[in-house]
C-alpha cells in the first residue's frame, strides 16, 4: 500500500443494475436508521445531552435525519481538555502508525460507499451523482493525506554543511478546532480531519449544524477502525455557542475552518487574541467564499462552454463555493451562449433525489432558501430573468435560475449567493472579460473557454484565482491533480489535495548535531 502512488477513486457507474441496485438498498437502510439520536464523544465516552437539535431532510422538511446533541460551553471545554490530554501521547505515536488509521478509514469507506452516499442524499439533499462524487473525494482525502504524511515523516532535503549533521523534522502543532461545512459534509469534511490527526494533532470536530449525522458516521468508522479515544472528538452545537468556544480556548492550537466569508473573518478575528496563559499565535486555515466566473470568447467551443456553465452553475444546485455563478462572455457570441445555456437548463431534473436521474435537489435549509430568494427578487431590478426564479414547496426547492444583461458591478455580479443563481455578463471583448472576471473581492475559481493559445497564457498570468482552468467547469477539482484553494477574501488558500497542505497542520523543526 505504501509504494504504491495516489490514484483517484473513480466514480460509480450508476448505469450498470448492480451500482444502482447497491444504492437503492443503501437509500432504503439510511431510511430505516432515520430519527435516531446522537451523543457526543469526548474521549471516546457518548454522551447525550439534555438539549438536542434536529437535523432534517431539506427535500422533506417535517422528516427528521437524526437528534443532536447541543453541547454546552463546558462540554466545548471539556473536548478541548480531553484533545489537549490525548495530544501528549498521540504526539509520539510514529506516522507510519497514524497513516495507518486513514487506509484503513479509506477501505471501510470504500465498503460503505453507497451508504455514506445515501446519507448524503437524505441530510443535504445531493444527487446520487453529486453524493457519489464527495465520497470519492474523502476517500482520495484519506488516501492522499496518508501518503503525503509518510513523505513528510521522511527525510528532508537541508544543504549539507562541514561538521554538523542537520535535518529537518515536521511535529504537529496541538489541538485544532476543526469546524467543515456541510456542502461537502462528507469529503471536506474528511479531508480537515483527517489531515490534523495523521499529521500529530489531535481535533474537536464541530460538524456544520446541517450535516452531523454525516460527520457522525465517520466517527463510527474511526472507532472501527481502532483509532485511539480522544484524538477525534465529536462535538455539535451552534456555532454562536460552540463554534466560538472552541475558537476562543487557549489550549487550542489552531482552527481549520471552511464555510462563509463572514464566519471565517469572525474566527480570523476572535483568533488572533492572545489571553494571558496562551503560549502561541493561534493558526488558522480558512476557506471561505466564491463568486466565480466563467469567461467565454468568440473562438471558443460555444456548446461545451455552454455545458460546463450549466454543470458549474447548477450542479448542487450551485452550493459550492467553486460554483460558476457568473458568465462572463463576449458580445460577439453573447446571445448564442446564452441561448444555449438556457435550453439546457430547461432540460435539468430537479425534485425526489432518491431517484437516480434527478439531477437538481433541494437548497439546504430554510435560511439559505430565504437568502437565494431574496437575491432573486434583487435580480429582477439588476438583470433581466429568462428562466426560473420560483420556489417549488413543500421542501426548499428553487429552480435553476438565469437572469441576462447584469451589469459587472451589480450584487447578485459580486456577492455569494450559494444558491442556483448565474447572472450572465457581457463583455466588449477578452479584455473586458479579463477585468470583469478579476473585479470581486474573491479568487477561488474560474475558467476560460478560448481557443487561443495566447489568451490562454494571459489567463494563467492575470486570471486572479486559486483554482483556473482552461476549456472545462470550474467545479469538480481532483485531489492531487487540482491542489484547492482561493486567494484574497476566498480564503488562506491552503490548497487542500495538495503537497503543501499538511504544512498548514505541522510546524518545522531544524536539529542541528556537531559531530
Ligand atoms: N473542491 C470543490 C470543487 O472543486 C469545492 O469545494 O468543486
Amino acid at each position: 500500500r505504501l509504494q504504491t502512488p495516489f490514484t483517484n477513486a473513480p466514480f460509480t457507474d450508476f448505469s450498470k443494475e448492480e451500482n444502482k441496485h447497491a444504492q437503492e438498498e443503501a437509500i432504503a437502510q439510511v431510511r430505516s436508521e432515520l430519527g435516531q439520536t446522537y451523543p457526543l464523544i469526548i474521549g471516546g465516552k457518548k454522551i447525550t445531552g439534555e438539549k438536542t437539535f434536529a437535523s432534517v431532510n431539506p427535500s422533506q422538511p417535517n422528516q427528521v435525519i437524526g437528534h443532536f446533541t447541543s453541547a454546552t460551553v463546558e462540554q466545548a471545554n471539556e473536548a478541548v481538555k480531553v484533545a489537549a490530554e490525548t495530544f501528549e501521547n498521540w504526539k509520539h505515536v510514529p506516522a507510519e502508525e497514524r497513516a495507518s488509521y486513514l487506509f484503513a478509514a479509506a477501505d471501510l469507506m470504500r465498503q460503505r460507499r453507497f451508504y455514506f452516499n445515501a446519507w448524503m442524499i437524505f441530510e443535504v439533499g445531493k444527487s446520487w451523482v453529486e453524493a457519489d462524487g464527495d465520497t470519492a473525494e474523502a476517500i482520495d482525502f484519506l488516501e492522499y493525506y496518508a501518503r503525503e504524511m509518510l513523505r513528510l515523516a521522511g527525510d528532508q532535503p537541508v544543504t549539507p554543511l562541514p561538521g554538523e549533521e542537520n535535518k529537518l523534522v515536521y511535529i504537529p502543532l496541538g489541538v485544532g478546532a476543526v469546524i467543515p461545512p456541510w456542502n461537502f459534509p462528507n469529503a471536506i469534511m474528511v479531508g480537515m480531519t483527517s489531515a490534523s490527526f495523521v499529521a500529530g494533532n489531535t481535533v474537536v470536530l464541530k460538524p456544520a449544524s446541517t450535516s452531523p449525522a454525516i460527520a457522525y458516521q465517520f466517527m463510527r468508522l474511526l472507532e472501527e477502525v481502532g483509532l485511539p479515544a480522544g484524538v477525534v472528538n465529536f462535538l455539535t452545537g451552534s456555532g454562536s455557542v460552540v463554534g466560538d468556544t472552541l475558537v476562543d480556548n487557549p489550549r487550542v492550537r489552531y482552527i481549520s475552518f471552511t464555510g462563509s466569508r463572514d464566519v471565517g473573518l469572525r474566527i480570523y478575528e476572535r483568533a488572533s487574541k492572545t489571553p494571558k496563559g496562551q503560549r502561541w499565535l493561534k493558526r488558522t486555515i480558512l476557506e471561505m467564499g466564491g463568486k466565480d466566473g466563467i469567461v467565454v470568447d468568440e473562438t471558443a467551443d460555444l456548446d461545451a462552454a455552454a455545458t460546463a456553465i450549466v454543470a458549474s452553475a447548477f450542479g448542487f444546485q450551485g452550493q459550492k463555493c467553486s460554483a460558476g455563478s457568473r458568465a462572463i462572455v463576449v458580445e460577439q457570441v453573447y446571445d448564442k451562449v446564452l441561448e444555449k445555456v438556457v435550453e439546457k437548463t430547461k432540460t435539468l431534473t430537479m425534485g425526489d433525489v432518491t431517484q437516480p436521474t434527478t439531477y437538481m435537489g433541494p437548497v439546504v435549509d430554510e435560511n439559505a432558501m430565504k437568502k437565494i430568494l431574496e437575491y432573486i427578487e434583487l435580480g429582477k431590478q439588476e438583470g433581466r430573468l429568462v428562466t426560473g426564479g420560483k420556489h417549488q414547496g413543500p421542501g426548499y426547492f428553487i429552480e435553476p435560475t438565469i437572469f441576462a444583461d447584469v451589469a459587472p458591478e451589480a450584487r447578485i455580479s459580486l456577492e455569494e449567493i450559494f444558491g442556483p443563481v448565474l447572472a450572465f455578463i457581457k463583455a466588449k471583448d477578452f479584455d473586458d472579460a479579463l477585468d470583469i472576471a478579476n473585479n470581486t473581492e474573491y479568487g477561488l475559481t474560474g475558467s476560460l473557454f478560448s481557443n487561443d493559445e495566447q489568451r490562454l497564457e494571459r489567463a494563467g498570468e492575470e486570471f486572479h484565482v486559486g483554482n483556473l482552468y482552461f476549456n472545462r467547469k470550474c467545479t469538480g477539482a481532483m485531489v492531487g491533480g487540482h491542489p484547492f484553494g482561493g486567494f484574497n477574501m476566498s480564503g488562506t488558500d491552503s490548497k487542500a489535495g495538495g503537497p503543501d497542505y499538511l504544512l498548514l497542520f505541522t510546524q518545522a523543526k531544524s536539529i542541528s548535531k556537531k559531530k
